[in-house]
């Protein structure tokens, strides 16, 4: 019998959440946004993760680059609005320091006047960002291990979904007041599909699960999609042209990428979502629908088929997992026993607990 070490003060401690943001967060590659956020030079949005805020931008040179948002100077926070466009530089509303889209300082206005003092001393400081499959991922670490290290034996695994062709056709975003790790156990799990989701367990056979990452920071696999349907879509028919290969065509293959992006691949779109932990009880979740630009050019093209029941299937789960923190919560809880359709949840876990023990 497996039962759960995430007990009561994984899920309610401000000490162990601050453990995490030190351990996890401020160190794993994170998801943050699509590159076509910033599709232009100077476009920019905003990330924040606990104390630190950071500036997601591409320069004139087209690297995209993760800044964080504060002056050299005395340390005012840049920027306010959370996306927007920079024209040619970004400066400070403070004494007008002004510094170039990649970081270096460039204006800082009578400081000539002092002995010693040198531009090139004080760019921006950065952070880590790389950009794979259309997805930015940042990392908070002064000497990260490199994504391509991390990640080097999902590089290839998702080329049939041509994911950097595709574009984000809707983005919705919900604040869901449980820890990120309830999230996490949830989408780990379709044990509570058929009570929860009647729906969904329709399209797709809850038991039908097979895992094919089962340790490390991706897990999951694919599912099969119910005979007489051809995709999660509420009416079960595709909704967009084929992505996959004629094998996979009846399969939808679900990955969470720890610490904070689920990747769900069906035949013909692709759904992801994205964490950001605001505290203890408190996940800000978007979710991007991405479409190939072929399908989007269909005159027929609905996206609504799959849009809407993915938002419904999310806030069944929102509500799961916001009933169980308040469970949680209470002095009396501890786990219980896992069942043996939770080995994806036990997986989470293992790969958690190496992680906070690094
Ligand atoms: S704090 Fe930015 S210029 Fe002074
Ligand atoms: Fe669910």
């Amino acid at each position: 019998m497996n039962i759960s070490r995430l007990s009561r003060e994984y899920y309610t401690s401000e000490t162990i959440y601050s453990r995490e943001i030190a351990q996890i967060f401020s160190r794993q590659w994170l998801c943050v946004g699509r590159s076509s956020d910033i599709s232009q030079p100077g476009q920019y949005f905003l990330c924040q993760l606990a104390e630190d805020n950071v500036i997601i931008t591409r320069g004139s040179d087209g690297v995209a680059r993760a800044h964080h948002n504060l002056c050299r100077h005395r340390g005012m926070r840049l920027c306010a609005e959370p996306v927007g466009q920079f024209r040619k530089t970004i400066q400070c509303p403070y004494h007008a320091w002004t510094y170039d889209l990649d970081g270096r300082l460039r204006g800082a206005p009578h400081m000539e006047e002092v002995a010693d003092f040198n531009k090139a001393d004080w760019p921006l400081l950065p952070a880590h960002l790389v950009e794979w499959e259309g997805f930015l991922f940042l990392n908070l670490a002064e000497e990260p291990e490199p994504f391509a290290a991390v990640y080097a034996p999902l590089l290839d695994k998702f080329r049939q979904w041509q994911l950097s062709d595709l574009q984000t056709v809707r983005r919705i975003t919900y604040n869901v007041a449980a820890n990120w790790k309830l999230i996490f156990q949830n989408y780990s799990e379709c044990y509570h599909c058929p009570g929860v989701h009647p729906k969904l367990a329709d399209l797709s056979p809850y038991r039908s699960g097979e895992n094919d990452l089962t340790e490390g920071l991706v897990l999951g696999g694919p599912s099969h999609i119910a005979e007489g349907h051809h995709s999660l879509t509420m009416s079960g028919r595709l909704c967009g042209l084929p992505l996959s290969s004629p094998e996979n065509a009846r399969l939808v293959y679900y990955y969470t990428f720890l610490p904070n992006m689920f990747l769900s691949l069906h035949p013909d779109y692709v759904l992801v979502h994205v964490l950001q932990p605001e505290g203890n009880g408190r996940t800000q979740i978007t979710c991007h629908w991405l479409f190939h630009p072929a399908s989007i050019a269909q005159p027929d093209f609905n996206p609504d088929d799959a849009i809407e029941l993915w938002d419904m299937t999310n806030r069944q789960d929102w509500e799961m997992c916001e009933l169980t923190q308040q469970g949680v919560n209470s002095r009396v809880f501890t786990p219980g026993p896992y069942a043996t359709l939770e080995t994806m949840p036990v997986a989470f876990e293992q790969s958690y607990f190496n992680l906070m023990r690094d």
